[in-house]
């Protein structure tokens, strides 16, 4: 098993005002093997979607260091981690965060946009992923033409477009009926068993946890150890 995500001692506080300080998290360490579901658990507020954000380079911490595939993100200058990020970090979030005048095929294709691939091999990859996801026929609908569960399918392709070495979502089902939330689950569980994609997904649904490798609670700004996963259903 090699290890993917590494993070060390991650500390992030938010100035409230002009003096009072909220310590969100307060040295938070986890490693996450490649291939892996890891499932983020906790209450509202402790600070789950901090650290994801901050997994993925979206947000920094005060203190720490995030490293994947032994890339330490925090010591690279803003440009090399903003294209590292589109290149190796894929993310879902509850609501898809879709562009809504873009089309799904070209909601997809951006990222690939980004990274400076070819017109012509983006429109195959972007078709074949709405496809994976089983969107191959909504590949003109704008995700106002779309519903919950589509746009959610459509974030995943998206997440999947430049082949990141993780992909990151925040509540991804916490938006959908029982129905939508089931075809998203197994999505998710086929993309890691046929492609060996790596999740870190923060949730509250019982099937989700069910599907992971790996729990991680999150309670008073760390990280605890040991639980086992009926104990926190
Ligand atoms: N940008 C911010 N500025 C100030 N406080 C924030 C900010 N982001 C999050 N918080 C606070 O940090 C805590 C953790 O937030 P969050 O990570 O969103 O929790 P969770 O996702 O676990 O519900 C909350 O108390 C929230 O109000
Ligand atoms: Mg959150």
């Amino acid at each position: 098993m090699r290890t993917l995500l590494k993070a060390e001692n991650i500390c992030r506080e938010f100035k409230i005002g002009k003096d009072k300080t909220l310590n969100v998290l307060k040295g938070v360490s986890l490693e996450i093997n490649e291939g892996e579901i890891a499932v983020i658990v906790g209450a509202s507020g402790a600070g789950k979607s901090t650290l994801l954000h901050i997994l993925g380079a979206l947000d920094k911490p005060n203190n720490g260091e995030v490293i994947i595939d032994n890339k330490k993100l925090f010591e690279m200058k803003d440009e090399e981690l903003a294209r590292f990020r589109n290149n190796n970090i894929g993310f879902v979030f509850q609501f898809h965060h879709l562009l809504s005048e873009f089309t799904a095929l070209e909601n997809v294709s951006i990222p690939q946009m980004i990274s400076g691939k070819r017109q012509n091999e983006i429109e195959k990859r972007s078709q074949e992923l709405l496809s994976l996801v089983g969107l191959g026929e909504r590949l003109n609908h704008k995700p106002s033409e779309l519903s919950g569960g589509e746009q959610q399918r459509v974030a995943v392709a998206r997440a999947l477009a430049n082949n990141p070495k993780i992909i990151l979502a925040d509540e991804p089902s916490g938006n959908l009926d029982t129905q939508n939330s089931d075809a998203l689950h197994q999505l998710i569980n086929r993309l890691n068993k046929e492609l060996n994609q790596t999740f870190v997904i923060v949730t509250h649904n019982p099937d989700l946890i069910n599907l992971a490798n790996r729990v991680f609670i999150i309670k008073d700004g760390i990280i605890l150890k040991k639980q086992k996963v009926r104990n926190i259903l």
